[in-house]
C-alpha cells in the first residue's frame, strides 16, 4: 500500500479522512475494538464499496458508528429502556445494540433486515471522524472477509493495500475484540456475538438473564457464521483434554525423530504458561499473569504474528469461560478448522509413521 495513505491522527488528518467519507469513500479508521472500514451510512453507493473491497457477502449486515446517543436514537424506530441503560452504562465502548431500524437506514447497510445495529466506540480519533464527517458511519471490521480481524493500522494495509482509500492510524486497539452485540425484542435481550462488554456485565446492568441465541436461525447474526476469523494455517482448537493431546503430539514428535525426519512448524497459543518445549516453532503465551483483558488484546496480533512463520498447524488452549474469554474462545473456535485441520496435518505423515493416530 502507498504509505502516504497510512496517515497519522493529526486534526488535519482526521479533516481529511472526513472529507473523504463525505465524498463517498472508504476510509479505515481505529477503534478500541478493531480498526473499522468506514463509509457514510447514507450513502449506498459508498457502503456498497465497503463490501467489495472485503469481499464481504452481501447478507452480512454493517453496524452503524455514531457520536452520541442522540444521533443513535434516529437510527432506530423505537428505543425500548433496557436500551437507553445499555448506552448509559456501556458507551463509548464495545457494544453493539440490534434494534428495529428507522427509514433513514438503506436496505444495503443491513443486508435487507429490519434491524440494525449501532454503537459508539470509545476511541477519540473515531469519535472525531465521525463529527468531521457529519454522519453516522457504516463499518465492519477492516479485513478481508472471514480473515483475523486487524487490530493494528499496518494488518489494515496489509490485507487490503491499494483498495481502500486511506487508513488512519491510532495506534493499537486496546480491547483487541470485536463489540459485543445484543439485540432486543419483545422485552428479552439475546446475545448475538460475545465480544468486548461481558455478559455479566449486562446481566448486572440490566439485572435480566441475556439469552445466549435468537435461535429462529443460525444467521441471525451472520458473524456467527462457523468458519470466521481464520488464519492460514489450520487452527486447532484442543478441547479440555490438552495435556493428552500435546501427548499425541509429542508420540508423534518421537516417532518422528527416531526416523530422523523434521519435525514440521507447529506454532501454539496458550494463555499464561508454556506447553511443552521443542514441540513447537514458535509459543506465544497471551497473558502469563492469568488477565483475560491482556490475553484477548494480543490474540488477533498473535494470530497474525504466527500465520507469517507460514507453520504447517496452529494450536490453541482453550480460555477460561468468563468475562471476554467467552469472546476469545468463541474466535478461536470460529478460527479453528477442527478436525479438518487435523486431518490435513496428520496427512503430511507417511501412513507408517503414525499408523491409526487419526
Ligand atoms: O467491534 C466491532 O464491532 C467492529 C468495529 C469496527 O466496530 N466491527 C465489526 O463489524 O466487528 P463486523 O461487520 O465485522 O461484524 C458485525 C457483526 C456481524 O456478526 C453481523 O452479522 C452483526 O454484527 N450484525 C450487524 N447488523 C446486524 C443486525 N441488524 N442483526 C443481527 N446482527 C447484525
Ligand atoms: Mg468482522
Amino acid at each position: 500500500m502507498n504509505k502516504q495513505k497510512i496517515l497519522k491522527p493529526t486534526a488535519s488528518n482526521v479533516h481529511r479522512a472526513a472529507k473523504i467519507i463525505k465524498r463517498g469513500g472508504v476510509v479505515a479508521f481505529p477503534t478500541e475494538t478493531v480498526y473499522g472500514l468506514g463509509a457514510d451510512a447514507f450513502n449506498e453507493k459508498a457502503v456498497c464499496r465497503i463490501f467489495e473491497v472485503k469481499k464481504r457477502p452481501s447478507f452480512d449486515p454493517l453496524i452503524v458508528h455514531v457520536a452520541s446517543m442522540r444521533e443513535a436514537v434516529l437510527l432506530w424506530s423505537s428505543v425500548p429502556d433496557a436500551a437507553k441503560v445499555l448506552m448509559q452504562k456501556f458507551w463509548p465502548g464495545p457494544l453493539s445494540i440490534v434494534l428495529p431500524k428507522s427509514s433513514r437506514v438503506p436496505d444495503v447497510v443491513t443486508s435487507g433486515l429490519e434491524t440494525v445495529a449501532v454503537r459508539m466506540p470509545a476511541h477519540p480519533v473515531a469519535l472525531e471522524l465521525i463529527r468531521k464527517a457529519g454522519c453516522p458511519i457504516a463499518a465492519p471490521s477492516a479485513n478481508l472477509f472471514g480473515y483475523t480481524s486487524p487490530t493494528a493500522a499496518l494488518s489494515v494495509a496489509e490485507d487490503l493495500g491499494d483498495k481502500i482509500d486511506a487508513v488512519l492510524d491510532g495506534g493499537p486497539s486496546t480491547v483487541g475484540l470485536e463489540s459485543t452485540v445484543v439485540k432486543i425484542e419483545g422485552g428479552k435481550i439475546y446475545l448475538l456475538r460475545p465480544g468486548g462488554v461481558s455478559v455479566e456485565a449486562i446481566e448486572k446492568a440490566l439485572r435480566l438473564k441475556v439469552k445466549r441465541s435468537v435461535g429462529k436461525t443460525k444467521l441471525e447474526s451472520p458473524g456467527q457464521m462457523e468458519s470466521h476469523y481464520a488464519p492460514q494455517a489450520p487452527l486447532v482448537l484442543m478441547g479440555e483434554k490438552s495435556d493428552a493431546f500435546i501427548k499425541k503430539l509429542q508420540r508423534l514428535q518421537n516417532a518422528w525423530r527416531k526416523k530422523g525426519g523434521q519435525w514440521p512448524k507447529i506454532a501454539c497459543i496458550s494463555y499464561s504458561g508454556k506447553k511443552a518445549k521443542g514441540l513447537f516453532c514458535a509459543e506465544l503465551v497471551l497473558s502469563p499473569k492469568r488477565d483475560l483483558y491482556q490475553a484477548a488484546s494480543r490474540l488477533f496480533q498473535g494470530i497474525r504474528k504466527l500465520d507469517r512463520m507460514r507453520p504447517v498447524l496452529m494450536i490453541a488452549s482453550p480460555f477460561p469461560m468468563q468475562n471476554i474469554g467467552l469472546a476469545i474462545n468463541d474466535r478461536l473456535q470460529k478460527a479453528s478448522a477442527g478436525k479438518r485441520g487435523w486431518k490435513q496435518f496428520m496427512l503430511s505423515f507417511p501412513k507408517a509413521l503414525i499408523g491409526n493416530q487419526t
